[in-house]
């Protein structure tokens, strides 16, 4: 099977080495080539435009930052798309954003197929994917869809439902994340080790690995971006605005979007989300 990655950011650069470690023939593109470059020594080919990238290929995924990124290349896309291509669409665009670029690629074999997961599940091939579509498009992704997640979570027939569905996964992901930085931040402004706060929950119902995972970056100071703090505030607008339209209080969104912003302000935009710690800390 032959694919094109459009976007070797964290996440794309990874999922390319999955999917070509499954033994699919992967082409990728990227905005800024530099970035791509270093996948060339790896056995993927880099194009230099979407449309090579594109042409000839049974499976295109985009992996780009948002929606306006998605849609500044769908023309060409869609231009370049073979009669039994399937493109899934991986940004997370949220509920709106992945209809705009559905009615602007009007037609084409379109999947709503964001993933659940970070650098490393992506470099390891070890995301949850949330697919929706009419059922002989995602059975014609599976290939694409076994290479990079351990599991497949079909959300729909319609375009929109895994969108929908990832928006409450964010939800959750970005709300334990400041809570974890609260409790950390608490535990070690209380005169304590930050440790004593994992291990207490450790074993226990409330034991998150996420928590563990994050809280010890946050102790560590370690905030090299595996989920860009920027793209989850990105998420959060996302969420809010869906949570808004369905008639969902937005008070907890609202709080975990002020702790974002503070840490955004104080430069850690480009950070991981465990940089939220940063807004909490006192320091
Ligand atoms: N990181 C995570 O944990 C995670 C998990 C699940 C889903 N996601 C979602 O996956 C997507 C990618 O995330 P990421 O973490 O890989 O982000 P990233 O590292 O910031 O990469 C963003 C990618 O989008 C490209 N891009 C940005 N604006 C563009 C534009 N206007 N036109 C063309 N290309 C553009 C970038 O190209 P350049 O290199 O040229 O800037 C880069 O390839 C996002 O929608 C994100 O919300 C992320």
């Amino acid at each position: 099977m032959r694919l094109a990655l459009l976007g070797t950011g964290t996440m794309g650069a990874g999922m390319a080495r999955a999917m070509h470690r499954a033994g699919l023939d992967v082409t990728v593109w990227n905005r800024t080539p530099a970035k791509a470059e270093p996948l060339a020594g790896e056995g993927i080919e880099v194009a230099d435009s979407v449309t090579a990238a594109v042409t000839g290929a049974d499976a295109v995924v985009t992996m780009l930052f948002d929606t306006g990124a998605v849609l500044g290349v769908t023309d060409e896309i869609t231009a370049a798309l073979g009669p039994d291509t399937v493109w899934l669409q991986s940004s997370t665009v949220g509920i709106h954003g992945i209809q705009r670029i559905a009615e602007k690629a009007s037609g084409a074999p379109l999947l709503d197929a964001p993933v659940l997961g970070t650098k490393k599940p992506a470099e390891d091939g070890n995301l949850v994917a949330l697919v929706s579509g009419p059922d002989d498009l995602i059975d014609r992704a599976r290939p694409v869809l076994e290479a990079v997640a351990t599991k497949t979570v079909v959300a729909g027939p319609k375009i929109g439902q895994a969108s929908a569905l990832k928006l409450a996964c964010n939800a959750w992901i970005l709300s334990i994340t400041a809570a974890t930085a609260q409790s950390v931040a608490l535990a070690t402004r209380l005169g304590l080790p930050g440790e004593l706060f994992l291990g207490a929950i450790d074993g226990g119902p409330a034991n998150s690995p996420y928590a563990q995972l994050k809280a010890r970056a946050m102790l560590a100071g370690d905030f090299t971006a595996s989920f860009g703090l920027d793209g989850g505030r990105k998420d959060l607008d996302l969420i809010t605005e869906a949570a808004w339209e369905a008639g969902v209080g937005t008070a907890l969104l609202d709080g975990v979007r002020a702790v974002f912003d503070a840490a955004a302000a104080k430069g850690h935009g480009e950070d991981d989300i465990a940089a939220v710690y940063t807004a909490l800390s006192g320091d």
